[in-house]
């Protein structure tokens, strides 16, 4: 296949026409996402803002977990915040239905969707899922990079180096645009070293200095999930649906 992959580092550029789009925020939000439907969630619904996902709880009701951040710390009135640590399966059976906002990736997100393609939420720990997806869906591939406050970072830019080394791996060669080619470039030259290089983004530190050593950790562990969160409508919300095509 003549595949063609376009990466967007930073969410507040132009997203070009693809076929699919692999949204990444991999500390943490898209971890996170994954890390809810492997072990049981069934609906999260993502919203840009936490008054909106309020608003979303008191209209679907009390027993939809309301879950995110903001600067990385949970947010007043939310049950927990954004660690993917949080969701272990005991948890998520008991909270399958969930309502997210978070500082960057739910809004990347809810960008992507509004292109009419599938959207997936990727991560490094399911790098190779996604990619095998994206390569069963068309030959232009996205990679929309949530960022940090509108700006390129670098936990983003280089998980999205690790999905064109995954694509292309499973593909061959590729056509990739500049952004592509410059988060590719930082991959190889940190893929022995990626958690370490993970840490130097400035996320990463925040992450650190909040205690959170375990979340980037596990943030940082490629290939480890077989799932792959598609983004689609409940009703008329935005939703990730727990379905058989996603694991
Ligand atoms: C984001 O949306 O920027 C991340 O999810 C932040 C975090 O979880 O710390």
């Amino acid at each position: 296949m003549n595949l063609e992959i376009n990466a967007v580092l930073s969410p507040g550029e132009p997203l070009p026409e693809v076929d699919i789009w692999l949204v990444v925020d991999v500390l943490r939000a898209t971890t996170t996402i994954t890390t809810y439907f492997e072990n049981g969630g069934r609906l999260l619904l993502p919203c840009a803002t936490p008054d909106d996902a309020r608003a979303l709880r008191r209209e679907l009701g009390e027993d939809w977990l309301l879950m995110g951040e903001r600067n990385a710390l949970p947010l007043d009135g939310f049950d927990v915040g954004n660690s993917p640590l949080t969701f272990k399966h005991d948890f998520v059976c008991e909270h399958p239905h969930a309502i997210m906002s978070t500082t960057n990736g739910t809004g990347a997100l809810l960008k992507a969707m509004k292109s009419g393609r599938p959207v997936y939420a990727a991560c490094a720990r399911n790098a190779k899922a996604c990619a095998q997806i994206a390569l069963s869906s068309g030959d232009k591939v996205g990679i929309l990079c949530a960022g940090r406050y509108g700006m390129t970072a670098l936990d983003d830019s280089l998980c999205c180096g690790l999905l064109v080394d995954r694509l292309m791996r499973l593909n061959g060669a590729a056509l990739l645009n500049d952004g592509a080619t410059i988060a590719y470039s930082l991959w190889k030259r940190a893929a022995e070293n990626f958690h370490a290089t993970l840490c130097q983004a400035e996320h990463a530190k925040l992450l650190l200095e909040l205690g959170l050593t375990q979340d980037v950790a596990f943030c940082a562990e490629p290939d480890q999930s077989g799932f792959a969160p598609a983004l689609g409508l409940w009703g008329e919300h935005p939703a990730f649906i727990h379905n058989l095509e996603t694991n």
